[in-house]
Formats: C-alpha cells, structure tokens, sequence
C-alpha cells in the first residue's frame, strides 16, 4: 500500500519534474521539507492501517458475540492490553513528528549569510523583482522572471504593495506569505540547474490564477552572463520601425506605468520592461512572448487578464506593429 502510494507520488514528480512540484526538491530547503513529507508518510500510513484493522476487528467480533447471545462472557483483558500499546504508539509517532516538524523549521529560518539579495515584491498580479547590492550601479530590477546561481545562497525579502500574496516554489521551498507593510524571507540554496515555476499560494483577487513566476537557477558563469546583461541600458533601436515604436513608447500611456532603461520611461507603476525580451512569458506567466502573444496583450490587456490594472489604449495597428517590434527588441 505504502510502496503503491510512494510509486503514484513519484510517477507524478516525474510528470512535473523541473515545472512544478514539492515532491521533487531542487533546493536544500525544499529537500528538507520534502524530508519531513517522507516521514508523516510512513508513520501515518501504517496507523491508519491499523485503526482500520481494529475496526474491523471490533465489528467482526461484535457480530459473533450478538450471534452468540452471550455478551456477558466476552472478555476485556485483551482489549485493555492493546488499548494501552496503542496509546503508546500514538504518543511516540506523534513525538517523532513533532520533533521532526521543529528540527525542519529551524533549517528554513533565513541565517542571513546569503551570498546574494533580492527583494520580491507582489502585486495585483505580478512580482516586481529587485536585485539588491550595496553599489547601486551593480542593482537592477526585472519582473516574474528571475534567475538564481546554483549552490549558492540567496536571501529574498518579501512585500506586498497591495493585499496578501504568497510566494511558492515549490521545487525549491514552502510558502512564504506577503504581507502589506510587513516585511518577510526566505532562503533558497538550489542544488540543480533548471527552469521551475512559482506561483502565488494565498487568494489575491480576480487574477490570483495567473499570478506566476519562473526561476531559473544557472550555473554561476550562466548567471553571470544574465545578470551582466541585465544591469545593461536598453538596446537603442536600429531602423525606423524600431525607432516608432520607441517614440510611441515614451510618448503615451506606456511611460506612464512602466520603465525603459536608456529612455524617458521612468515609472515603476508597472513591470520594468528594459529587457522583457531576455524573458520568455508576459503578464506574469499568462501568456507566453511572442509577437502574437504581445500584440493580443496590448491591444485588449483587459481580454486577456480582466481586472488587471494594464489599461485598454487605442492604438492604430501601424503603432502596434512598431511598438509590439520595438519590445521584442530588447533583449
Ligand atoms: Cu497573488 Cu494570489
């Protein structure tokens, strides 16, 4: 049975490997959590069983004492002998799992010894990312896309702009709710390279279900690479499409939310765009980049994702063409 159970667990690990799943750690925190899941299983697993097997027994036997007519002759001495074993029972596996279940909670209490920090901050519907470093020529920022470098320490400070949101990776750690005005961590030591997806685990409104993130943890000459590039000015448009689509950029609405790196655009309102096309989704997650994806996003925002705080703009299909080339052009 329990061998039954583990083989279904691991079948759908599998299924979910390097996506989602807590049932396939990548991380030290994850693989701690993990842990402990292995041990409520093969403690809890056996006891039910054997609750089972006793109550079985119990309608069994009351059924041949009723047929027997004869209730005053059964005998009690056994039953008192169990009842006392299986008090025993009860109190040490629930001993074990109490210890097990304070051991694996200090191991997720941040030791701030991190060798990199970063501040997520959640939003109706996204996450602002921000890459922190005590020289601020070395800090940029990006959104629901973030990369981590593999085997190292990262310590992440987690806020709310707005309601209570909860970040989850599950590969990589547990939950960790955002809460406006407080400040909260986590820690992630990831231990294998990939692509794994996050998501917010505590209802936030209309678009909560589309409220995810990708972390991708690199080897640390990847990492490096992404980050160098990051920290970069946006790439000044080559051609005149490119330049249209700038111009219209910094021109309308879109200054007014969003930020171009090596342009006028300055807000921070919504995600910071001076890369978005090193990312491989828009709209936190909802839909994949592509240049079909983003024209449908910017031209009708609110079909996509209603309630989401894009605004509809009307836009000629000559601005959109510019505008939709214009940000796939920085990379
Ligand atoms: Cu944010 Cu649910």
């Amino acid at each position: 049975m329990i061998a039954a159970l583990h083989m279904a667990a691991r079948l759908h690990a599998a299924a979910l490997a390097d996506v989602q799943s807590a049932l396939d750690p990548a991380a030290d925190q994850a693989q701690a959590i993990h842990g402990i899941w292995h041990l409520m299983l093969w403690i809890c697993v056996p006891m039910y069983l054997l609750v089972m097997l006793a109550l079985g027994f119990g309608i069994w036997r009351a059924r041949r004492l009723r047929m027997a007519r004869d209730v005053a002759t059964a005998s009690e001495g056994n039953l008192y002998t169990g009842l006392g074993v299986w008090i025993i029972v009860v109190m040490l596996g629930l001993t074990v799992l109490t210890a097990a279940s304070f051991l694996v909670d200090r191991k997720l209490i941040p030791a701030q010894d991190a060798q990199l920090d970063i501040r997520i901050t959640a939003k109706q519907w996204w996450w602002q990312v921000e890459y922190l470093n005590d020289d601020p020529s070395q800090q940029f920022m990006t959104a629901n896309e973030l990369h981590l470098p593999l085997a190292q320490k990262t310590h992440i400070e987690l806020r709310s702009d707005d309601v209570i949101h909860s970040f989850w990776v599950p590969n990589l750690s547990g939950k960790r709710d955002m809460i406006p005005g407080r400040v909260n961590q986590i820690e992630l030591t990831p231990r294998r390279a990939g692509k794994f997806r996050g998501t917010c685990a505590e209802f936030c409104g209309l678009q909560h279900a589309k409220m995810s993130l990708l972390v991708y943890v690199d080897a640390e000459k990847d990492f490096n690479a992404w980050r160098s590039g990051q920290l970069g000015v946006a790439p000044a448009p080559s051609g005149d499409l490119l330049e249209h689509g700038k111009r219209y950029f910094e021109t309308t609405t879109c200054a007014m939310c969003h930020t171009i790196n090596g342009t006028t655009a300055h807000s921070l309102a919504g995600p910071d765009l001076t890369h978005l096309a090193s990312r491989s989704t828009i709209a936190a997650g909802a839909l994949p980049l592509n240049a079909g994806s983003l024209a449908a996003w910017l031209s009708d925002p609110q079909r996509q994702k209603p309630g989401t705080n894009m605004p509809t703009i009307d836009i000629e299909p000559s601005d959109l063409n510019a505008l939709v080339a214009y940000l796939l052009s920085l990379k």
